[in-house]
């Protein structure tokens, strides 16, 4: 029986293991995942019990994605540009570190139909998953990234560090810090920040004037509707939640370990309606 872990700090609320243990069952493969609530002193061990083949593979989650790069031997290209890795696994008695966040926004991008090419967006938020998503919009073309962050050191960080890694002129003209607070003109506005996942919780920004038939998008997918949502689509905009995105990087995640492609259907859908 083969193990596989996520780990993160808190954890109880992780729905990894609902996917993965489905597309498990779904493909005959005799194996478990489970979740486990470690600290930073834990994850050495955790590339040593990996090392050890008493795990198979593991998800990384908050708050350690970036912290585990120290204790890996390689990083993919992607896991490396944007310092975060959320899956590890051992290849040639190698611990790989992947970062399937970006593909995940990437496919659920795509899977709404709406080309991001030449198009002006505008992040809110400068934590975690940030850095993944800048890098996926790079890659999709958008025209301009508008970064805003309440603590604004933090988004001129994420400028600063990809105009370093990427090291092209382009990258300097495409990222952009706007002070929280201020709309700029956009075509799709995504909230990568926390807020919202308390239902009641407000972001305290007036989009009000920004027009309709833009692309609202929440990282966040539980609760279903943020207000953030609520609010774009009041507007006569496009929304989606971050739902596609969880269940395309936990693929990606199935596929590293076990070479297989992984079903998504509505059953895998309602596995995350808690
Ligand atoms: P971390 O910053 O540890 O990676 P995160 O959950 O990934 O944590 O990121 C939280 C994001 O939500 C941050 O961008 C945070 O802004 P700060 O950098 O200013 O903390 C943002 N955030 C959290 N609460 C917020 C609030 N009430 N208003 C605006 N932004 C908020």
């Amino acid at each position: 029986m083969k193990k596989y872990l996520v780990v993160g700090n808190p954890i109880a609320h992780s729905l990894s293991p609902e996917l993965h243990n489905y597309w498990l069952r779904k493909n005959n493969i005799q194996g478990t995942y489970k979740k486990e609530e470690i600290n930073s002193e834990d994850l050495k061990k955790l590339t040593t019990r990996i090392k050890d083949k008493e795990i198979f593979g593991a998800n990384i989650t908050v708050p350690f994605k970036r912290e585990i790069i120290s204790y890996l031997d390689e990083l993919t290209s992607e896991a490396k540009t944007t310092q975060s890795v959320n899956t590890i696994t051992l290849e040639n008695n190698k611990i790989i570190g992947h970062n399937t966040d970006v593909k995940g926004f990437e496919n659920a991008i795509k899977d709404t139909g709406y080309n991001l090419e030449e198009k002006k967006i505008f992040v809110l938020g400068a934590g975690g998953v940030v850095p993944s998503i800048i890098f996926a919009l790079l890659k999709m073309k958008a025209s301009v990234i508008m970064l805003s962050n309440r603590t604004r050191k933090k988004a001129d960080y994420l400028k600063d560090y990809f105009t370093s890694v990427l090291a092209e002129d382009e990258i300097q003209k495409k990222i952009i810090i706007n002070e929280w607070g201020d709309i700029p003109k956009f075509d799709v506005v995504i909230n990568a920040t926390s807020v919202g996942l308390k239902k009641d919780d407000k972001l305290n920004l007036d989009f009000s004037k920004v027009g309709k038939d833009k692309f609202f998008y929440d990282v966040i997918y539980n609760p279903a509707e943020t207000n953030f949502l609520k609010n774009g689509k009041n507007l006569s905009n496009f929304t989606e939640n971050g739902k596609k995105m969880f269940i395309y990087q936990a693929a990606e995640s199935f596929k590293i370990w076990h070479n297989i492609k992984p079903e998504i259907n509505d059953e895998v859908s309602k596995l995350l309606d808690q």
